[in-house]
Order: structure tokens, then sequence, then C-alpha cells
């Protein structure tokens, strides 16, 4: 059962996550418009890019793991008048009873898993799930080691307006496995009142891409493409998100 701070955490994300105006959304409703057949969108949350694959027209259905984020999702879903088909799964051990065309996992939500066990069973579900000719769409940000040397570690705040008032939002980085490099991600939100909202701690992992394409020169995908940053230029240095295209040929 979700709690009010697993609530509180979904909505103040979503709220975080739309204004932030990502240029991914528009990418995937692109890959999953111009496919024949059903998409299935894995660690979909609050909809952010759901709700619009289903705006556009898609027969998309969605899995995520938390019910606080599925259960905002379906809210959103209502005051849109659309229609979501999603449920509490596991991207690591799929249970699907249709084939699909596409299956995307948007927003570094593979980084989340951390374990090489984990990401080997994400890729063979994942193409278990696909119709032959199917594709898996998923993207993860570039390590930018630049970047984490000047920013990890340290709290870094900003104001958030939150349900009409401003509230303190509190984030940080930092590694806690130099050799597996896996690092935590802390999320703090604080009312005017002084009232803590949430606060949440989730582990990931750092992929470089070839870590990335050794995982899947073992998986059973049989043809792959990177990109970088939502186009379709090949990925290369200076690209801050790689967005990894697997194809099920057989
Ligand atoms: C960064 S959020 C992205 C949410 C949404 N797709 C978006 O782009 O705004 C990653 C999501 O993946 C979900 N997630 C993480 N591990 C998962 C797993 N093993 N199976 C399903 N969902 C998972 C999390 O609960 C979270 O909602």
């Amino acid at each position: 059962m979700a709690t009010e701070s697993d609530r509180l955490q979904a909505a103040f994300l979503d709220a975080v996550y739309r204004r932030a105006n990502r240029d991914d959304g528009a990418y995937y409703v692109d890959r999953a418009t111009a496919v024949d057949g059903p998409v299935l969108e894995l660690g979909s949350g609050t909809g952010r890019i759901y709700l619009e694959l289903l705006e556009a027209g898609v027969d998309a259905d969605g899995i995520d793991l938390d019910p606080a984020s599925l259960a905002l999702l379906r809210e959103h879903a209502d005051e849109r008048g659309l229609d979501p088909n999603v449920w509490r799964g596991d991207m690591t051990d799929l249970r699907v009873d249709r084939s699909y065309a596409l299956v995307t996992c948007p927003f570094n939500a593979v980084q989340e898993l951390t374990t090489i066990e984990e990401q080997q069973a994400f890729l063979a579900s994942v193409y278990d799930a696909l119709a032959p000719g199917g594709t898996l769409v998923f993207d993860t940000f570039v390590p930018d080691f630049e970047y984490i040397a000047e920013q990890w570690d340290e709290w870094q705040q900003r104001t958030v307006e939150f349900r009409g008032e401003d509230h303190e939002y509190h984030t940080r980085s930092r590694l806690v496995d130099a050799v597996a490099q896996e690092y935590v991600s802390e999320k703090r939100a604080v009312a005017p009142d002084g009232a803590e909202l949430f606060a949440f701690e989730g582990r990931a992992t750092l992929l470089p891409s070839r870590e990335i394409e050794l995982l899947v020169r073992q998986s059973p995908f049989e043809s792959w493409t990177a990109t970088g940053d939502y186009t379709a230029e090949p990925l290369a240095d200076g690209h801050s998100a790689q967005v990894w295209s697997l194809e099920r040929t057989a």
C-alpha cells in the first residue's frame, strides 16, 4: 500500500519532471506512432510520456513497480479523459499476454537495475515480450565525470512551486561503490512550514556505452543501434543521453 509520503513524493516529482520540459516525450511519441502494433512502456511512472502516447492514439500498455506513481497516472488519465492500461509489474520479469511491436523504457529507468543478473533478465524478458520484427528502445544518461566531480556529494537546493506554495527541494547524488560505479540519488522536499513532504533514496548505476553494448551483445537481440540526445545522430562524444534501439528480428 502506498503511504501519504509515497503519494506526495510521486506528485512532487511528477511536477518537477513535467516542468523540466525534457525532449524525450516527443521522441518516444514519434517512435510509438511509427510502428504497426501495440506498445509497452516500462517504468511508466506517473505517465509523463505514457499519457502522451495515449493522446497520440497509440495502443499502449504500461508497467511500473511503484503503486503511488500508477495511482497518479490513473488520476491524470481521468482528468484528460484517457483510458490507461497499466499495472504493477517488474521489467525484469514481464508477465504479458500479447506481443508488442515496440517496448520502451525511458528516462534512465534501466539504470535502476543494479546487478548484471537484473540487466540480463530485463533484456531477455523484453525480447520474449516482443513480436518478431519488434524493437526495444531505452535511454540512459552518458556519465559525465566533469559534472560528477563538480556537482555530486554536495546537497543542491532549489525552490519548487507545488500545489500553489514554494517548497524547498534538496537533491544529492553520491557514488557508494566506486568499483561497480553505483550511486545513490537522494531527494527531499520541505513545505513552507518546515514539514518534510518526503525523503527518498534510490540506488542506481552509471552505464558507459561500452558496458551497455557488452550487455546487448550477450542478449538475445540480433541487431542494435545507439543514437544521441533523442536525434538520429549516431551516439558520439558530447551527447548527454544515449538512446539504444534493439531489434528482435526472428
Ligand atoms: C526516472 S522514472 C521515469 C518515469 C517515466 N517513464 C518518465 O519518463 O517520467 C523511472 C521509473 O522506473 C520505475 N522502475 C524502476 N525499476 C523498475 C522495474 N524493475 N520494473 C518496473 N519499473 C521500474 C520506477 O518506479 C520509476 O517510476
